[in-house]
């Protein structure tokens, strides 16, 4: 790879530590994929930040980058292991709250905005079509690659840091115009109409395609909310952070649909929800916001459980980034929902939280949310918001 005289001397280890980590760890993923340059980049998004995840070794790993080490472009971060306020609400343990709050201190040294939210594109880090960032977290690259028209490669915690310390990524992969064409058409014949069908039809997509770019005609209209549930289900279920939707997202047009062909049917969503959805009829935890819930999301909420109240034998939690609550606290919303027993999930998610043991199941408006809380050992259920608040008032899945 080509370095620059900056880039060199970072390399050198002239401009400390982490620039020097950093460059390593760079030059490395480029050497392994062919590029031939580093490329400036906008913005970054670091995912890998709750110490359920991270451990003591990756916290010392953060503490000795943060000694030196600086961001050189906005950087945001991913959801943490808990409400960085109102994390013993949450049934987070002190001495979990302890060590992610010395992973928080590491982040905060570094220069980075303590977002920790997976949809940075909602609170300001917001690319242009076109610009070339450095973000991880599968859904956030997802969207910020198909819905935005920005260029990344699905970067991991380490590889993104190291983008912030440098300002600059390896010129590979997704970065490049070669690489961002369609491969696969798929033609949509199903009426997709709530936001879990997003996630059902994000699992057949993503299933279907495997590691091909789609080209999806047969959808008429999509919202934000959609689009960001269908690409984190897409990618989960899937591999390629990448989908082109005919009339919906920019760049579409460019692109003439790929000579392979595949169809969705009403009955590849319906075997979908059958996949996604466990036995399971008491429901002990409810949560909605993966990804992280929109203002628009949460007012739905709101409105939908006004009056009502939660079950004592469930939780019912709305995860969202703290700027999302800070909009909902001025509108009522956060006190129409705290009145019917539920409580907000700022800075975190279902995924990263250490829920492993403490609830045996899991309601949900979202296909990557169930994904993950089987991981955490939970039967799921995907439904609308209405049906998710419904469980969460009656403690029962219907
Ligand atoms: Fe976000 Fe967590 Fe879902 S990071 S996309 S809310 S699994």
């Amino acid at each position: 790879m080509q370095l620059t005289k900056e880039e060199k001397r970072m390399l050198n280890g002239e401009e400390g530590y982490a620039a020097r980590k950093s460059m390593e760890i760079l030059t490395a993923l480029g050497d392994i994929y062919g590029a031939d340059q580093l490329i400036k980049v906008g913005s970054v998004q670091v995912a890998g930040v709750s110490y359920h995840n991270l451990g003591d070794a990756g916290l010392e790993f953060l503490n000795e980058l943060a000694k030196d080490g600086r961001v050189k472009v906005l950087t945001t971060l991913n959801p943490a292991g808990m409400d960085l306020e109102n994390w013993r609400q949450l049934g987070i343990s002190e001495d979990f709250a302890a060590k992610q709050n010395l992973v928080i201190d590491a982040f905060r040294r570094m220069g980075i905005l303590i977002s920790c939210t997976c949809t940075p594109y909602l609170i300001g880090n917001l690319p242009r079509y076109g610009e070339h960032v450095a973000w991880s977290e599968s859904s956030a690259v997802t969207f910020a690659n198909s819905v935005i028209g920005a260029r990344t490669n699905r970067e991991g915690g380490p590889s993104a840091l190291a983008a912030a310390f440098v300002g600059k990524t390896p010129y590979y992969g997704l970065h490049l115009d070669e690489n961002r064409q369609p491969d696969i058409h798929v033609k949509v014949n199903a009426n997709v109409a709530t936001l879990p069908d997003w996630g059902a039809l994000g699992y057949v997509i993503g299933k279907k395609a495997e590691n091909k770019i789609s080209y999806i005609t047969g959808i008429r209209d999509a919202d934000v909310d959609e689009l960001k549930s269908f690409c984190a289900s897409v990618v989960t279920y899937g591999a390629k952070p990448l989908f082109y939707m005919q009339g919906i997202t920019p760049g579409a047009e460019m692109h003439q649909p790929p000579r392979e062909t595949v169809t969705v049917e009403e009955s590849d969503l319906k075997e979908a929800y059958a996949k996604i959805n466990d036995e399971a009829t008491d429901i002990g935890l409810v949560c909605i916001g993966c990804p992280h819930c929109s203002i628009k999301e949460i007012a739905e909420i709101a409105r939908i459980i006004e009056g009502k109240k939660v079950s004592a034998k469930t939780e019912f939690w709305v995860a969202t980034s703290r700027t999302a609550k800070q909009l909902a606290d001025q509108r009522g919303y956060t006190a129409t929902i705290e009145r019917a027993g539920g409580k907000f999930a700022c800075d975190t998610c279902m995924a990263v939280a250490p829920l492993k043991g403490r609830f045996k199941s899991l309601a949900t408006t979202s296909a990557k949310g169930c994904f993950y809380s089987r991981q955490n050992g939970m039967a799921t259920k995907m439904g609308s918001v209405e049906e998710c608040v419904e469980a969460a008032v009656t403690g029962k899945w219907k």
